[in-house]
C-alpha cells in the first residue's frame, strides 16, 4: 500500500490537512496515511522540532503531506530550535530542491484579487524557487566586533545547485506554455551573475522555451503590473519565498496557495513534500474557518507529482474550481456567508464523487 506521511503541525495546519487527507482519498483511494508529529507540536512533544521518528516515517513514505509550522513563544529560540526547523530541516534532509508554486486565478475569483479583475482574468503562472541552497542554508554568525553587534547570513550556491533547479524549471516550462523567466539580482550579487550564466548554459538544452531574465526589484513590479504576462518563473530560495506570496495574494487569496517541493525531474514520480503555503495563521487557528483549498491543491500535486496519476490530480483541481465558482467559500472569500473549513472540503468531496473521472 502506498504511505503517505501525514504532519499537520500547528496553527490551522491540523484542519487543513485533516481535509487534504479526506479529498486525496477520495480522488485517489488506496492510499495508507500515518500522522507524525512536526513544528511546535512536536516541540511541545518531544522536545525537538523535526523528531527523528518523523523523519524515518517520511523516508519510508511515498510523499510527505504537510500542513505548517510555527507559533508564539518561539522567538527567542536559535533558528535551529525553532518549529520552522522543521521545514527546512525536511527540504534539506530529502534534498527537495525544487519548490513548485502555481499561482492561478480560478473562474469566479477575479474579484477577489486586489487588482482589477480584467488584469488576472486567466492569470496561470508557477513559480519553481529554488528551496535547499542560498541565504536559508549559509553559515550564520552574530558577534561583537569593536563594540558592536555584527550579523552576518552568508548567501551561498554551487553550480549544481542552481543547474538542477534550472534544468527543473526548463523542463516543467516545456510542459506548459514553453516560456521561462529567471529572476535574478544581477547588476548586484556576484551569486546572480553565476545563476545567470548557467541559465543560459542550460537553456541550450531548450531551445523550444523562450526565455527571459528579470532583475528581481523589476519582477516584483511586473507581478502587479501584467501577471498573466508569465508563464514559469525560476528564481534563488529568498526571492522566490517573497514574490510567490506576491504571486499568491494577487489570485485573491493566499488560502488557496498550494506547493510540491521536489527532488527530482517534473516527470519523475518521486517522493515529495506538499504543503499549503498560507502557513500556520494563528489568528484563525482552531476556530475550523480556515479556507482548505490550498492543503486541498497541495494534495492534488501529490496525486500528480508522486502518484503519476494525472487523472486523479486533474479531478481534484477541477472540483476545486467548480467549488471556487460555486460556492461553497470560506471565510477569506466570502465575509459573510463563508462556510467552514470542513463544510469547502464537503462540497469537495461530493464534487468529485458526481463527476466521472
Ligand atoms: C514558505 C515559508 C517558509 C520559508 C518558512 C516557514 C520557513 O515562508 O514555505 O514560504 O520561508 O520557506
Ligand atoms: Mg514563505
Amino acid at each position: 500500500m502506498t504511505r503517505i506521511a501525514v504532519l499537520p503541525g500547528d496553527g490551522i495546519g491540523p484542519e487543513i490537512t485533516a481535509c487534504a487527507v479526506r479529498v486525496l482519498d477520495a480522488a485517489h483511494p488506496g492510499c495508507e496515511f500515518v500522522e507524525a508529529p512536526i513544528g511546535a507540536a512536536a516541540i511541545a512533544a518531544t522536545g525537538e522540532p523535526m523528531p527523528a521518528s518523523t523523519v524515518e516515517l517520511c523516508a519510508n513514505s511515498a510523499a510527505i503531506l504537510f500542513g505548517a509550522v510555527g507559533g508564539p513563544g518561539f522567538d527567542h529560540l536559535p533558528p535551529h530550535l525553532r518549529p520552522e526547523a522543521a521545514i527546512l530541516g525536511l527540504r534539506k534532509h530529502f534534498n527537495l530542491y525544487a519548490n513548485v508554486r502555481p499561482a492561478r486565478v480560478f473562474a469566479g475569483m477575479e474579484q477577489r484579487s486586489p487588482l482589477k479583475a480584467e488584469l488576472v482574468d486567466g492569470m496561470d503562472l508557477v513559480f519553481v524557487r529554488e528551496l535547499t541552497g542560498g541565504l536559508y542554508f549559509g553559515d550564520k554568525s552574530l558577534a561583537t566586533e569593536d563594540g558592536h553587534e555584527v550579523v552576518r547570513d552568508v548567501l551561498i550556491y554551487r553550480d549544481f545547485e542552481i543547474e538542477r533547479v534550472v534544468r527543473f524549471a526548463f523542463a516543467l516550462a516545456r510542459m506548459r506554455g514553453k516560456r521561462l523567466t529567471s529572476v535574478d539580482k544581477n547588476n548586484v550579487l556576484l551569486s546572480s551573475q553565476l545563476w545567470r550564466r548557467i541559465v543560459v548554459a542550460v537553456a541550450a538544452e531548450f531551445p523550444d522555451v523562450a526565455l527571459d531574465h528579470m532583475l528581481v526589484d523589476n519582477a516584483a513590479m511586473q507581478l502587479v503590473r501584467d501577471p498573466r504576462a508569465f508563464d514559469v518563473i525560476v528564481t534563488e530560495n529568498m526571492f522566490g519565498d517573497i514574490l510567490s506570496d506576491e504571486a499568491a495574494m494577487i489570485t485573491g487569496t493566499i488560502g488557496t496557495a498550494a506547493s510540491a517541493a521536489l527532488g527530482g525531474a517534473p516527470d519523475a514520480n518521486g517522493f515529495g513534500l506538499y504543503e499549503p503555503i498560507s502557513g500556520t495563521a494563528p489568528d484563525i487557528a482552531g476556530q475550523g474557518i480556515a479556507n482548505p483549498i490550498g492543503a486541498i491543491l497541495s494534495a492534488a500535486l501529490l496525486v500528480r507529482y508522486s502518484l503519476g496519476d494525472e487523472a486523479g490530480a486533474s479531478a481534484i483541481e477541477r472540483a476545486v474550481a467548480h467549488t471556487l465558482a460555486n460556492g461553497p467559500r470560506s471565510r477569506d472569500l466570502d465575509r459573510d456567508a463563508g462556510v467552514s473549513t470542513t463544510a469547502v472540503a464537503d462540497a469537495i468531496v461530493a464534487q468529485l464523487a458526481s463527476v466521472p473521472a
